[in-house]
């Protein structure tokens, strides 16, 4: 599978190169705990959707300049960043395949280098765009810690309704892949008419990737995903698959799924597992990710045709196939 979006990716691999070398540029200061904490994520890089997202607006419309690698770097940094953060919040282990960053620095470290990650991505934005896309940034950033706080809100079984599961997952994911979009095309002058429909095929990709994200905690192992499996509801998040039990699952499935939110236990997680895969719940929720796909995909129809355009197609494609 890793080699699945490589392949897709590999047209734009020179521009997606020269995004990790900007990354490290922006990042080492010279100060070991510094660059050995903001960088450690870097190693294994990541899948770079967001990144692409970006190069790949903008080469639908222009030439990928120095200033949408910035960009593209800028936006990177700015996920991996909520990664960091993301990682002491839901008490990960691992990320990307190794040791999260709180697990290998402390949630001390951490926080800074987080903080450190977040600004040097405006540092690199204020460089290198105006301000239309500073706005588009600053926005999407705050959008995404306001979806975290809003998760710390809601996402528990006594308040939990779908609809608070798309408000957040809209902040926490999907506002971010749409702003990627957005200031691809918008850096090389796309009109407001389709700066908004990249705009929209980012948010409608990013419900599509959170929606399969959390079906992931349920299906693969760690070896696949590079992540804690089953941490969400051990941690008492609720996500759609749940939801989804909650609301029309029968009354034995809705108690075990209360009792195992009341005391979680590692033990019973593959009853829960397979309840989510017998429930129906697993198909509900992919079937729901590939509905928001169809619908990013759709808001590409007013580009013409271009090898980048077909390339969006297949990372949307991708996004509700992938079990990493
Ligand atoms: C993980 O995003 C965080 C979510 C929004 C679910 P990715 O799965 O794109 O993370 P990397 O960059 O590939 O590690
Ligand atoms: C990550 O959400 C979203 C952000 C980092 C803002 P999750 O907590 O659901 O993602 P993973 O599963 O840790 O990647
Ligand atoms: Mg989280
Ligand atoms: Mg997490």
């Amino acid at each position: 599978m890793a080699d699945k979006l490589k392949e897709i990716l590999s047209p734009v691999s020179e521009e997606l190169a020269k995004v990790d070398i900007n990354i490290k540029k922006n990042l080492e200061t010279g100060v070991p705990f510094i660059d050995k904490s903001a960088l450690h994520l870097f190693a294994k890089g990541g899948k770079k959707i967001r990144a692409s997202l970006v190069i790949l607006s903008a080469a639908m419309g222009g030439e990928v300049t120095e200033r949408v690698i910035e960009l593209a770097a800028a936006v990177e940094i700015i996920h991996a960043a909520s990664l960091v953060h993301d990682d002491i919040i839901d008490k990960s282990f691992l990320r990307r395949g190794d040791l999260s960053v709180p697990s290998k620095f402390g949630d001390k470290v951490a926080v800074l280098a987080g903080d450190y990650m977040y600004l040097t991505a405006v540092g690199i934005a204020v460089d290198n765009s105006n301000k239309k896309i500073l706005k588009s940034l600053s926005k999407a950033t705050r959008e995404m810690v306001q979806g975290e706080l809003y998760q710390l809100e809601y996402s528990n079984i006594d308040k939990i309704t779908q609809e608070h599961y798309y408000n957040i997952i809209n902040r926490k994911t999907a506002q971010l892949m749409a702003a990627s979009a957005f200031i691809g095309g918008a850096e090389v002058g796309f009109d407001d008419n389709r700066c908004n429909a990249l705009y929209s095929m980012g948010l409608d990709l990013g419900y599509a990737f959170q929606i399969v994200d959390d079906t992931l905690d349920f299906s693969e192992s760690s070896e696949v995903t590079g992540k804690d499996i089953g941490n969400d509801f051990k941690d008492g998040k609720i996500t759609l698959p749940f939801i989804y039990i909650l609301n029309s699952g029968d009354e034995a499935d809705r108690s075990k799924v209360m009792d195992f939110y009341r005391s979680p236990d590692d033990a019973d997680f593959a009853e829960i597992k397979d309840l989510i895969h017998r429930s129906g719940a697993f198909d509900f929720s992919l079937a729901k990710a590939r509905e928001f796909a169809q619908r990013s995909k759709d808001w590409l129809d007013i580009f013409e045709s271009s090898i980048y355009k077909d390339i969006i197609i297949e990372i949307i494609n991708f996004v509700v196939e992938r079990n990493y």
